[in-house]
């Protein structure tokens, strides 16, 4: 019987970092990986160790710091990738170091050269080297999304023999579809020997917009992990987005699986996140866009503002977003701009809101959205005729 917690693995300082510009000074990095560890993942992924002094130098300054959550740093099946991880990864209170191997075809045959029981042995050979160093060891099978099901389950079967904890079965070039996805997971749960003593990890990446989709699928077939980042970030399209997997698992109890994420957190995270890295976040973005939680259609705004639930499956506050928006625009209808008059004051008679209805309308033909400014002076002008009520 599997336990219903889904442990999160953020790598916004690992494969969200390596994006072009989004670039973090370690400073910058122990903030976020503070803010991490304060939102309740279970692991930080922070950086790649043998990549360059400056991202050695971040994971062992994360590593003395984080209280809660595991340190992660990644390496490729190379020996001294693994011991310079181990090295940065010395003073963690829960190490772990991340190692694989691409197993798909073409990366066997393109970027090794190589042969199917070559790269079985690779990945041995460094998962039992790490395990001289620590305990906890994530095993990668690099593009497994496009691994034989077959072959996958004889490198998964090697690597938890040689002492694996967790494998992480990445859908590298973002390619699964979700059943397809699922499907894999549930294979290598039904056909690995060993596989109810390790962790499955779900690695998606969002080439086709299905990252979310696809790491839920994995859950639902029994992996326990998912790695993500912060507002999606990650190579290319990007990776699982933190705040979408999470709240999907929230708002979907009776999957009857949960993590550990203070999820009132996510929205201020997701801002510390665009600003420190400079990367934007399209307003229409899932859960933590400027535009989530905007109502700017009459007919929605209407029911929002009778009952919230009409048109939101999700309390704004849950995620930190102090209340959801109506914004005024010309296919706005009475009732939000009696609703937005009344928050700035006004209470307005049947009459008094027809006809500053119509002083509206032709303010709001003229430009994108009406604002607080704007309604003040239409209310100036109602007032010229009949005097309104303050409140
Ligand atoms: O996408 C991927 O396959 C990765 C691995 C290095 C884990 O980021
Ligand atoms: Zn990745």
């Amino acid at each position: 019987m599997q336990n219903n917690q889904v442990q999160i693995f953020d790598t916004t300082l690992r494969d969200g970092e390596q994006v072009p510009g989004c670039k973090l000074d370690t400073k910058q990095k122990l903030v976020i990986a503070e803010r991490l560890d304060l939102l309740g993942v279970n692991v930080i992924e922070a950086g790649f160790p043998v990549s360059s002094p400056g991202d050695f130098n971040s994971v062992s300054e994360i590593a003395k710091i984080v209280k809660n959550a595991s340190v992660c740093g990644l390496t490729r099946a190379v020996e001294n990738d693994i011991k310079v991880a181990a090295e940065a990864l010395k003073f963690a209170k829960h190490p772990r170091i991340h190692t694989g191997i691409g197993t798909s075809d073409s990366h066997i045959k393109y970027k090794f050269k190589s042969s199917r029981d070559a790269v079985i042995e690779r990945a041995v050979k460094a998962v039992s080297y790490a395990k001289s160093f620590v305990e906890d060891i994530e095993f990668y099978a690099e593009d497994a999304g496009r691994t034989d099901n077959a072959y996958l389950a004889k490198v998964c079967e090697a690597v938890i023999k040689a002492g694996a904890t967790v494998l992480n079965i990445p859908d590298t070039t973002g390619y699964c579809l979700p059943e397809e996805y699922g499907a894999k997971i549930k294979y290598l749960r039904e056909n690995v020997k060993g596989i109810d003593n390790v962790i499955l990890s779900c690695h998606c990446h969002n080439d086709l917009g299905m990252a979310t989709a696809n790491s839920i699928s994995g859950v639902i077939n029994g992996a326990r992990q998912i790695e993500c980042t912060i507002n999606g970030i990650g190579e290319r399209a990007g990776n699982t987005a933190l705040e979408e997997v999470v709240m999907v698992l929230k708002q979907h109890p009776y999957l009857n699986l949960e993590t550990s994420i203070n999820t009132k957190l996510l929205y201020d995270t997701s801002i510390m996140v665009r600003e420190s890295m400079g990367m934007p976040v399209q307003p229409n973005k899932a859960i933590v866009g400027a535009n989530a939680f905007a109502h700017s259609s009459g007919i929605h705004q209407d029911g929002v503002i009778k009952n919230r639930e009409t048109y939101e499956i999700m309390d704004p506050e849950d995620v930190g977003v102090t209340e959801s928006a109506i914004v005024l625009t010309a296919r706005s209808g009475r009732a939000a701009l009696a609703y937005r008059a009344k928050k700035i004051g006004y209470e307005l008679t049947k009459v008094q809101l027809d006809s500053a209805y119509k002083t509206f309308l032709e303010t709001a033909d003229k430009q994108k959205e009406v604002k607080d400014d704007d309604i003040h002076q239409i209310m100036k002008k109602v007032s010229e005729s009949s005097k309104i009520t303050m409140i």
